[in-house]
This record gives C-alpha cells, structure tokens and sequence, in this order.
C-alpha cells in the first residue's frame, strides 16, 4: 500500500518538500504520496490528529506550526528537545508520534559535503532566534573549539546560553578577527539586510555559510563576504536538502545521497551547482 506523508505549515503553498520527498521517493523506489497540507491558527492539533488517525505515517512541520508539533509528539529526540521544536513527525509501530527536529544535523551533513570540519574550529552564530537555536546542539557535537553568539538583542543571546551553558555571548562590538567560520543564522537576508557584522570580522573569515537560501545561491550576506575576498561562501540549500534527507531516513531507513540530491536540486533552480 502507499504511505502518505505531508508537510503542515502556514503558509506552505511555496514549500519544497513534497519536490524534494517525491525526488527521494523516485531515486529508491519507495512507494509513497507526499502533499501540502495548510493549518489555518489553532488548528495544528485537530488537522495533526485527524490526518494520523486516517493512516498519515509522519510528516513534516513548517513555521508557524514547530513549537505546535513538538507539544503533539508523545516522544522527542534529542535534538527536538534542545530546539524546543518538530520539523519531523513519525507515527512509530507502537502507534506513538515520536518528533524530531533535523535542521541542525542537515546543516552537520551539509558542512560535509562541502568538507567544512568543525573539530577544534572557532565558531560564530549570528543571531538568536529559532534557526540559531536549531543548529547549536549538532554543531557543538562536532567539537569546536569555541561557539559564540552574537544578537542584535543580545538578552535572547543569554537565553541560548542558558539552554547551552558552553556558548560564549558577545555584542557586534566587541567581536575581534578570529573566527574560522561565520554561520548567518538571522532572517536578515530575507529582507535583503546585513547584520551589522563589522567588516574585518567577517573578512579574516575562513568561510561563511548563510542558513538562508536563494534560488541563484546569493545571498545579501554571502555576496558581501565575497566582496570582501573570503573564499567559501554557501547559502542555506544544501541544509534545506539535508534536513529532509534526514527525515526520510527517520520514515524510510534511507539516507539519500547528499551531493546527487544537490547537484539535482542546484540544476533545477538553474545554478552552475
Ligand atoms: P528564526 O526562527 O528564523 O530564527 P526569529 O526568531 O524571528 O526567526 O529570529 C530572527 C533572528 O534574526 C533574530 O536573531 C533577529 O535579531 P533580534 O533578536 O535582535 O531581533 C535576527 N535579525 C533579523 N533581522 C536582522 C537584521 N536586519 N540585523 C540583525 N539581526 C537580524
């Protein structure tokens, strides 16, 4: 029989998850449906219960619904637990809905595919919202050798550190030259803006990855660190591939293969990849 899987957001109309899982689904021949399904407010839990209970086998969650899913699931990993938020839902054989949040450990993947080894590496997160809190845990597993954040805000900086006692929190000021990579984890980019990121911070970086990602693979941040001479710079979608490859895994026991899926997906949005 077909499984079906969706993914619930709000909206969602724009998602790419049901191309990406449809591409997963093809490439290891796995029989499954996935389709868009949207949440109007306050309607998370009924939509959630009703599509499991007519034989839904896992979904996934965009904004606004993650905090929604983490309080649906019945179990949660790890990860889910550190992000205080679901991306991924599976119902498991035992009829429980165990959660999970893959953003940070596609971000992990997507740094090896593109060889960045973060062990004993000087880490800068700019940002403290829900995307820097996503990707904390699975990057301090690697063992950097310092992860600090910076906040235009800097009293939700200090809230991190109270969930990750290991971060070091400071203002844009007080930054030096010595980061070895530099993750933009702020919606700036989506604005079009800059984090007021001092320029010789940024440009005695080693790379610079941008979680948000643009069809052409340019960000506003990444442009503005390749003008100013570092050397690898990358937006958001290989992270966007890796999270879902990790969510198809969790529902299917396959890993799809990183680097096809983004030499496919780069193609498609007309990129030289
Ligand atoms: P998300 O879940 O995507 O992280 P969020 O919780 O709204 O979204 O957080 C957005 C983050 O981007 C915050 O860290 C925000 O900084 P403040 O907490 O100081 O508001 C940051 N941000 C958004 N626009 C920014 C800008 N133009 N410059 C610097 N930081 C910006």
């Amino acid at each position: 029989m077909t499984d079906r899987y969706v993914v619930f957001g709000n909206p969602v109309a724009h998602s790419l998850s049901p191309d990406l899982h449809n591409y997963f689904a093809k490439n290891y021949a796995q029989d499954l449906i996935y389709d868009r399904v949207l949440i109007p407010e306050g309607c998370f839990e009924s939509i959630a219960k009703e599509q499991f209970n007519s034989g839904l086998k896992g979904c996934n969650i965009t904004v606004p619904c993650k905090l929604d899913a983490y309080k649906f699931a019945d179990t949660l990993s790890p990860y889910a637990k550190a992000c205080g938020a679901v991306n991924t839902l599976k119902l498991q054989s035992d009829g429980q809905i165990f959660g999970d949040n893959t953003d940070g450990r596609g971000l992990c993947d997507d740094f090896d595919r593109i060889g960045i080894d973060l062990f004993d590496k000087r880490i800068l997160i700019i940002g403290a919202g829900g995307a820097a809190r996503g990707i904390i845990l699975p990057i301090y597993e690697r063992h950097p050798k310092s992860i600090t954040v910076v906040n235009r805000n800097k009293d939700r900086a200090l809230e991190l550190k109270k969930i990750f006692d290991y971060l070091e929190v400071k203002e844009f000021s007080e930054l030096t030259a010595e980061y070895d990579l530099i993750i933009n984890a702020t919606s700036a980019s989506l604005n079009g803006l800059l984090p007021p990121l001092p320029d010789e911070v940024l440009k005695s970086s080693l790379a610079v990855y941008d979680l948000m990602y643009k069809k052409d693979g340019q960000t506003v941040f990444t442009l503005k660190a390749q003008s100013l001479g570092v050397k690898h710079c990358f937006d958001g979608l290989g992270m966007l591939l890796g999270q879902a490859a990790l969510s198809f895994d969790l529902w299917r026991g396959i890993k799809p293969d990183l680097q096809k899926t983004y030499l496919y997906f780069a193609k498609r949005l007309g990129r030289n990849a």
